[in-house]
């Protein structure tokens, strides 16, 4: 199939981020659109002989990685994570992220904060001024769930519990998202503070500095920027 604007971003940077793969490493695979692009890159190392295993940032992440080869390991049988690959919502110039967008913010936040290195693949449309446009998603608890939508409510935070297919949507660990329908730009700092008084509250989209480099696809190849103030 010929791929074409976003789609070929995406596979520009996926199959970019795949350059920094290299043999014997453990990988943190992401969620989305754009991180398979990097699982298919991975997958077709493994075909030309890398050694690789990975942990996946969702069921789904690992059902398409087994699919193309990959050895997928629980996130407690590795002892360490070389590289993680995933996408974004929305990045700012100081590498503040919105993720979440595909629901699996829990697993990706853990594999990104314990990975060595970090890498953000994403098409054009990602990187933004300032983060706040895309509603910010939080996990919360399905148990008294009610009461975290309300408290968020309360807070000014406009709370839209995500549903999919008619369904509240379930995560991967059993709880529910909550959207938050806030505006750019965001008062991070002040968002940060509130959501960190809500018990109910299990993770939030909110990734900030997290990665060591961005990678952007274009159409005719892939733009790569050093992050230099990751702190490891
Ligand atoms: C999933 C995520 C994704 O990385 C994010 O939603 C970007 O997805 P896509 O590459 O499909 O645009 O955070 O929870």
């Amino acid at each position: 199939m010929t791929l074409s604007g976003k789609d070929l971003q995406k596979k520009n940077a996926g199959y970019k981020a795949g350059e920094y793969i290299k043999d014997g490493m453990t990988l943190g695979l992401g969620t989305g659109s754009t991180a398979y692009y990097a699982i298919l890159k991975a997958g077709e190392l493994v075909k030309e002989g890398y050694k690789l295993e990975a942990v996946a940032t969702s069921n789904e992440t690992a059902r398409i990685a087994r699919e193309n080869g990959i050895e997928v390991l629980d996130l407690n049988d590795v002892e360490h994570i070389d590289l993680a690959i995933d996408g974004v919502d929305e990045i700012d110039g100081a590498f503040n992220a919105i993720k979440g967008g595909g629901g699996a913010l829990f697993r990706e936040k853990i594999v990104a904060t314990l990975a060595d290195e970090v890498i953000w693949i994403m098409d054009e449309g990602k990187p933004v001024d300032a983060i706040g446009e895309f509603p910010l998603p939080v996990e919360i608890l399905v148990y008294g769930h009610k009461h975290t939508l309300k408290e968020l409510a309360d807070l000014g935070l406009n709370p839209v519990l995500r549903e999919r297919d008619g369904k509240t949507f379930v995560t991967d660990n059993g709880n529910y998202i909550a959207d938050l329908n806030l505006s750019a730009p965001l008062d991070i700092e002040n968002v940060a503070k509130k959501l960190a008084g809500v018990v109910g509250i299990l993770e939030t989209g909110l990734f900030l500095n997290l990665c060591n480099r961005t990678v952007i696809g274009t159409e005719d190849g892939a733009k790569v920027i050093e992050n230099p103030n990751k702190k490891n």
